[in-house]
């Protein structure tokens, strides 16, 4: 198979995290006879540095020529606390979510058992977690009319939502769980909220076409306490955008780092696979983030092309890694492997579980870095 990959790095550590995953994807394309061709673009402070603009159109253009398209991680903090900020590096991923029309955002909530101890929550609540959160992405609080008078003493952002837009999300979500233990949570405010009250009718009226799903709803504060609580009551949760936004860092903690997580974006034309995390900029440079989420991340892209053997096999080897304590500072501080080394070892197993090339013991304890 040939596909176009657009890779936007970012970010902190977006290019560190990202340059794993085309090391992963390129295995895959050697061991299983793929061509992934890769042409490379800015966005967020990076792409502010250069041009000035948080998303050149250029990006945008070749983004929509691609197949594809594999991100790192936006956001810096010199625009953080600038609340007087012209320009944001967040405008940039905002800007291209809207342009490519990604109006479902997709991530998957699981849990390894070599990782139960760095959760928060108790193992007994957390194994076997395995659900899917489905958040409405171009819309919303996110997009709605922004003001501020000229005062600065009284701003506003509306929050809209159309059927249609309601209702592409909501088929997703519904097929997704019909693939699944049939179960989809609709989150919303519906006791306060009229765009709340909109989505329950149009989902409502939806779930008819799905009658093996069982479709049941959350006031969102509820919510962000069952996913703590209970997490495993949830096959399938669809929400709108801010508040899928904010269950999904919540949720995130289940399974013990954030740097795992991935996602993915999808709209009508090339979808977009990034992890969760933010630019975590005081990682950066420094060879000790987490590229699992990208990799996983990577995992859900070769899923997205159909490639569910090879999705499958990049996964077995992110399992692998955890299993035998090849992992990055934020799961183990003491004993603990490079980014890069990660990127390689998760490489090496691939080609050599086709090959059946034994991996370079010497070469990965040397990589070790254990802090006394
Ligand atoms: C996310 C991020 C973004 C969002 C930011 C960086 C604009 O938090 O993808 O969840 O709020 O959507
Ligand atoms: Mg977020």
């Amino acid at each position: 198979m040939k596909k176009n990959i657009f890779v936007i790095e970012g970010d902190g550590i977006g290019p560190e995290v990202t340059r794993q995953s085309v090391k992963v994807l390129n295995a895959v394309a050697e061991c299983f006879h793929h061509e992934f061709h890769y042409r490379y673009g800015l966005m967020g402070a990076a792409a502010i540095d250069k041009t000035g603009d948080p998303l050149p159109d250029e990006t945008v253009e070749l983004a929509m020529k691609s197949d594809a398209i594999l991100f790192g991680a936006i956001g810096h903090p010199k625009y953080d606390n600038d609340p007087t900020a012209k320009v944001r590096p967040e405008q940039g991923l905002l800007k291209l979510r809207k342009s490519l029309q990604l109006f479902a955002n997709i991530r998957p909530i699981s849990t390894y058992p070599s990782l139960h101890h760095l959760s928060p929550l108790k193992t007994k609540n957390i194994e076997g977690v395995d659900f899917i959160i489905y958040r409405e992405l171009t819309g919303g609080i996110y997009f709605g009319k922004k003001q501020t008078n000229t005062e600065q003493t009284l701003a506003s952002d509306e929050c809209t939502y159309s059927k249609e837009e309601i209702e592409r999300i909501a088929h997703l979500a519904f097929k997704q769980a019909s693939l699944r233990r049939k179960k989809l949570t609709l989150v919303d405010k519906a006791n306060v909220l009229e765009t709340s009250r909109l989505w329950r009718k149009w989902v409502q009226q939806i779930a008819k076409e799905y009658p093996q799903v069982t479709l049941d709803f959350l006031f969102v504060d509820n919510a962000a306490m069952q996913i703590i609580v209970n997490p495993k009551q949830f096959d399938v949760i669809l929400t709108e955008n801010m508040f899928g936004d904010i269950l999904s860092d919540e949720a995130s903690v289940i399974s013990g780092s954030l740097g795992l997580l991935p996602s993915a974006s999808v709209g009508n034309g090339p979808a977009l696979f990034e992890p969760i995390h933010g630019s975590y900029p005081q990682a950066a440079g420094k060879d000790i983030a987490n590229p699992l989420g990208s990799v996983l991340s990577a995992a859900m892209m070769l899923d997205h092309f159909d490639l569910h053997k090879e999705a499958g096999l990049v996964r077995e080897a992110v399992e692998w890694t955890l299993v035998n304590g090849f992992v990055t500072k934020d799961i183990d501080p003491v004993n603990f492997y490079f980014t890069t080394t990660i990127g390689e070892l998760i490489s090496d197993y691939l080609v050599g579980k086709i090959s059946g090339a034994e991996l370079n013991q010497e070469n990965i304890a040397l990589r070790k870095s254990t802090i006394i």
